[in-house]
């Protein structure tokens, strides 16, 4: 085992899971085994979902609830904009992917924070969707503790509008992972999900999708999930990966429809003139 291989491997397991990219008979075996996905009737009705009791929005982490003008909530003002602009074009490419090379880069902030902005700047319903189903945490910023989500969605024919909760953001709504798997590679590459997907995304034509996903790099999750969306936002913490890691990480991601890049926690873009205005 190659050094790199080794470092994907202890960094897999610290996150408690084994690194598994599945064969292609494998994902084949596992998406025959599935019965189609069934759906209620309701849950197109977005006034029937559930509500979530407790959100926590005095997370100072959600940034882009806005209500304090801050440089990082201008930034995601700036990356909404371009995401509207980038997303518009002859069609409406609603269903977007966000990863990075390695873990804690900041993939769930931007996540999060990205369609916070999206739901409150944009008068359309934004569905974020937790697909890490390694080591969920969109809920715990969130401050939620759902019972159900993707995975029951997904495992148990668990309908959708069971799983989806109003988050009284704006027209914000969040599809939990409802937990972790074993094997999330298989999950995410079933046909189940590949139906989930073209649902989420066909069901509200005017409604930005967001998935948040594991690292490219230890895991094959985002690899296997980019090719179903229409844009993949690739997030980078300063001093986080070394380049080789974001070129390998990018090079995993070819052929994907790459959107561009979130410079996370860039402390060498803050000048400190710019804090003039916010003081
Ligand atoms: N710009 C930032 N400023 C301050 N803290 C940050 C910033 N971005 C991320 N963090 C912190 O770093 C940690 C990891 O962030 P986050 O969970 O969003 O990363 P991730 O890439 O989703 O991680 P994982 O690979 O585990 O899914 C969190 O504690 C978060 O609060
Ligand atoms: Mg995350």
């Amino acid at each position: 085992m190659s050094r790199i291989e080794q470092a994907l491997e202890k960094a897999a397991s610290s996150r408690g899971v084994k690194t598994h990219n599945p064969t292609r008979s494998e994902v084949a075996v596992t998406a025959e085994k599935q019965p189609p996905i069934k759906y209620s009737s309701s849950e197109s009705d977005f006034d029937k979902l559930l509500e979530a009791p407790q959100i926590n929005i005095n997370n100072p982490m959600l940034v882009a609830m806005g209500d304090n003008k801050s440089i990082a909530s201008e930034e995601y003002n700036k990356l909404r904009s371009l995401i509207v602009e980038l997303t518009h074009g002859k069609e409406f490419r609603n269903t977007l992917l966000i990863s990075s090379s390695i873990t804690e880069e900041g993939k769930s902030l931007t996540a999060l924070n990205l369609a916070i902005a999206l739901a409150k700047g944009y008068d359309h319903t934004v569905l974020l969707v937790d697909t890490d189903l390694r080591r969920p945490s969109l809920h715990k910023l969130l401050g939620l503790k759902p019972e159900v989500g993707l995975i029951q969605c997904l495992r148990d024919n668990v309908p959708l509008s069971q799983a989806l909760v109003k988050t009284g953001i704006g027209k914000l709504v969040f599809l939990p992972a409802g937990g972790t798997v074993s094997k999330p590679v298989e999950l995410l590459s079933s046909n189940r999900m590949k139906e989930v997907v073209n649902e989420l995304k066909n069901r509200y034509p005017e409604r930005y999708v967001i998935f948040d996903t594991p690292p490219v790099l230890p895991f094959a999750d985002a690899q296997v999930l980019a090719p179903t969306v229409d844009g993949v936002l690739f997030v980078v913490r300063e001093g986080r990966p070394k380049a080789h890691e974001i070129q390998k990480a990018l090079q995993t991601l070819q052929g994907t429809k790459l959107l561009g890049t979130v410079y996370n926690d860039a402390h060498s873009y803050v000048k400190k003139r710019d804090y003039y205005y916010y003081q």
